[in-house]
């Protein structure tokens, strides 16, 4: 066996910490905002099974291999994959699958921090009492003033992008670690208090009827690829955020069995928010296919109207924004750590030039829904073409080429090492899934995706 390579940020101090942090990484915007609204789009539960047999066919194989390659690698995606193809004795431009990683994350962070910046605006509306006894044109005008102000947009962005620099300039020991401690388990907590509540509302087995009774008829050829398209974004994959902290995780931690708690916890979570939050949507006779609106628009309706709205929707903006905050570290982490690794920068500096880049491009996310409204290219805003070019062309791309290298280029002998696995039945249907079940399901969202079919 090889001498193991360590990574110059240091290491999770245990497993547990990296399950944390990559399910702090996984878990965001996409379970809490994106999760509910597109399955009410897509009829509930014939789109929830959907998309669950994609996180178990694509989603954990893939994960497993990004995992895998980082902590073979041990440095930045983009020196991993130069290391990682040389050794092989596979061309060096693999290292291309880490560049496009790098630039997705900064992409990604540019509006996710926009959008988390809705959701801290919205922790102050709420808890100001701006939603009590509100009507639904009432909130639909809060959420509309507060679109067309770039003003306040870009203050509440500006806070967000501190916040994140601010943990991700520490580092991996004294930064994320101490962050997602505190960051994770609260979330939990927070989930489990807004379930209690929906409960209560008399809507609850309505709710969980639309989310776990499946009706096929509901479902259509394209819900199917929204569903897997939305279990690899879900799982922070295909752009080296989980590769990285992969690189941290320490030597003789399985990596099979971590895969499952992560991935396990990002679907229980994104349940959980649809448990919490159809309930509310039913009780109080709101749309549940409203659109990427929903969590904005709709549920601010729901809590102006319950008993204790002020506290339980607070708690919600608060939860929604600690989700994103911990998703958005590790959007930046690997360009941070390419930068400090190659350029020898200090963190602190690395991140006001990442923190400085993603803030300036952050606000042509800013002006697209305000003065540069009207200004489209192939008929889509500034924040819908970055939306577009990183979730629908940049990850699957990057997931495909992280499991072709993971299934066809590196052997069997060093998976198999990496793994910790024995030639037994589990390997086999990793590799199986990562040779052929995944890049193909991976190239049917992208092909779809690009419009051809
Ligand atoms: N998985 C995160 C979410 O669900 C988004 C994300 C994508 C984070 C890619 C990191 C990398 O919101």
């Amino acid at each position: 066996m090889s001498e193991p390579r360590v990574s110059i940020h240091g290491q999770w101090s245990s497993r547990w910490i990296f399950i944390l942090a990559a399910t702090g990484s996984a878990v965001g915007l996409g379970n809490i905002w994106k999760f509910p609204y597109i399955t009410g789009e897509n009829g509930g539960g014939a789109f929830v099974l959907v998309y669950l047999a994609c996180i178990a066919c694509i989603g954990i194989p893939i994960m497993m291999a990004e995992i895998m390659l980082g902590r073979r690698g041990r440095q930045n995606p983009i020196n991993t994959m130069h290391t990682l193809a040389q050794e092989s004795g596979a061309s060096r431009h693999w290292r291309l699958l880490g560049w496009s990683g790098v630039v997705a994350g900064l992409l990604i962070l540019s509006f996710y921090s926009v959008i988390a910046g809705w959701a801290l605006s919205y922790i102050v509306k709420t808890a100001s009492g701006t939603f009590e006894g509100a009507d639904g044109d009432a909130v639909s005008a809060v959420f509309g003033d507060m679109l067309a102000g770039p003003g306040g947009l870009l203050f509440w962005h500006t806070v967000f992008i501190l916040m994140t620099m601010a943990v991700v300039a520490r580092g991996v020991k004294s930064g994320l670690e101490k962050a997602v401690q505190f960051l994770m388990p609260a979330l939990f907590v927070i989930l489990l208090v807004m379930v209690g509540y929906a409960a209560t509302t008399g809507a609850f087995s309505q709710g969980l009827k639309f989310l776990f009774n499946p009706d096929f008829s509901k479902l259509t050829a394209d819900g199917v690829l929204v569903a897997m398209g939305h279990a690899f974004f879900t799982l922070s994959l295909g752009m080296g955020a989980i590769m990285i902290y992969g690189s941290y995780l320490p030597h003789k931690a399985s990596i099979a069995s971590t895969t499952f708690y992560i991935a396990g916890a990002d679907t229980l979570v994104a349940l959980l928010a649809g448990m919490a939050i159809f309930p509310i949507i039913f009780a109080n006779g709101l749309e549940p296919g409203a659109g990427p609106g929903l969590v904005f628009v709709t549920l601010p309706i729901a809590f102006g109207q319950m008993d204790g709205g002020l506290i339980i929707g607070t708690l919600f903006f608060v939860l929604l924004t600690f989700a994103a905050w911990s998703s958005s570290i590790s959007l930046i982490e690997p360009a941070v750590t390419w930068l400090v690794e190659n350029k020898g920068l200090s963190r602190a500096k690395t991140c006001v030039v990442f923190g400085a880049m993603t803030w300036l491009l952050g606000i042509g996310t800013v002006l697209s829904f305000n003065h540069w409204a009207d200004y489209k290219l192939f008929d889509k805003t500034f924040f819908d073409l970055l939306d577009y070019l990183t979730t629908n062309i940049m990850l699957p791309l990057g997931g495909l080429f992280i499991a072709l290298f993971a299934g066809w280029v590196l052997s069997r002998a060093d998976s198999r090492e990496e793994l910790q696995m024995d030639d037994g039945l589990g390997y086999r249907v990793w590799l199986f899934l990562v040779k052929f079940v995944a890049p193909l399901a991976v190239i049917v969202v992208f092909v779809k995706a690009i419009g051809l079919i």
